[in-house]
């Protein structure tokens, strides 16, 4: 019956949505067998921005190379970006790298278990904290992810925008509310699935286990909420890549700085969009006369979190492998021969082909 549930009835929403996971839930996760501290963590970093069926080959992968804590703080960090590269959001990987160090160093290769102290190592933020702790630990702490956000601002019919932090403190004590003392691990599992699955941005509202109680599905507005947030417009960024082609087919990338994009990944040089192939290699301290022939590529779009990035290609084919001006450090790779730290974008532009013969 409808009116057998009040919206702000914790038992009766945890019991709800546990009930539905028990039957329709994921429960066959990589990180959930074994579901241990470094696995969860691991996972949970990934998870960030990505969803489940990206992250699973990635997951595989990171932990078949990266058993354990010690394992990763005792890999350079090249090696992780490798074992990262075409995930995304970079910055996680250096984020967990420097984080696996900092625990070995001084918390004797333990993960903490509390969300206070969880929260202490980079790149881990009040939610991932909690579904750490609530996953690896059965500590009793509420997550708030963008799945979980969007399940209770329509549970509450919560109006203004989801990042506005006056939305995000009272969605912080829904949270906390409806977060049940038992079976917290599945509670947290439950609630994301729930998000990811049923409670989608298009809802998926006749399999919902909590429709009775849902605010915005009573006045039919499920797909009003939650209020979009407030951006500005996205820029638009034209760059050039120059992509160096020795006689052995060989392709030069230098490790971008630490921080921006790609932060300590590898990539072709970039320059900006007027820049011409002569004042390039003038830079880069290439005598000119070593070029054999140079072309233009189409312009290829990537989209980033804060601008749209117009990358236009410049293959330019030499005579030999000079060495390259470079204050970071540059080499010659083989495509899909090395174990460097490289994006999307990255060995896109150095797969395609230079020229018919290539
Ligand atoms: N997003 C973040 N953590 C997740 C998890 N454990 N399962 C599914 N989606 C998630």
């Amino acid at each position: 019956m409808a009116q057998a549930y009040h919206p702000e009835d914790r038992v009766g929403f945890a019991n709800r949505l546990l009930a539905w996971w028990d039957e329709h839930g994921r429960k066959d996760l990589p990180w959930q067998h074994p579901r241990t501290p470094y696995r969860v963590w691991v996972s949970e970093i990934m998870l960030q921005q990505t969803q489940v069926t990206t992250v699973i080959p990635y997951f595989h992968r990171f932990v078949a190379r990266f058993p354990d804590i010690h394992a990763l703080a005792g890999s350079e960090l090249d090696e992780v970006l490798h074992h990262w590269s075409g995930l995304g959001y970079y910055a996680r990987a250096r984020n967990l790298h420097r984080a696996a160090i900092l625990v070995v160093d001084e918390l004797g290769g333990v993960l903490p278990a509390s969300p206070d102290e969880l929260r202490r190592l980079p790149g881990v933020g009040r939610s991932t904290a909690a579904a750490i702790a609530a996953q690896a630990f059965g500590i009793r702490a509420p997550i708030l992810d963008g799945n979980v956000r969007r399940v209770l601002a329509r549970q509450h019919r919560l109006e203004g925008p989801a990042t506005a932090s006056k939305t995000l403190r009272e969605l912080w004590r829904l949270a906390e509310h409806h977060t049940p003392q038992d079976r917290v691990a599945d509670y947290t599992q439950a609630i994301m699935d729930l998000g990811a699955t049923i409670c989608r941005r298009t809802p998926q509202c006749p399999g919902c286990p909590v429709r009775d109680t849902c605010q915005a599905h009573a006045s039919e507005e499920v797909e009003r909420f939650p209020e979009p947030a407030k951006r500005p417009p996205k820029r638009l960024e034209r760059r050039r890549f120059f992509v160096l082609i020795d006689p052995a087919g060989r392709r030069y990338v230098e490790r971008r700085p630490a921080f921006g994009i790609w932060g300590g990944l590898w990539s072709p040089p970039e320059r900006d969009a007027d820049e011409t192939v002569a004042r390039f290699l003038a830079t880069a301290g290439i005598d000119r006369n070593l070029v054999d022939e140079t072309r233009t590529g189409s312009v290829m779009h990537h989209g980033f979190s804060h601008f749209d990035l117009a990358a236009q290609p410049v293959y330019v084919r030499l005579k030999a492998s000079p060495p390259v001006a470079h204050e970071n450090g540059g080499r010659w790779i083989r495509p899909g021969k090395h174990t460097l730290g490289l994006s999307t974008l990255a060995v896109t532009l150095l797969d395609a082909k230079a020229s018919p013969e290539d």
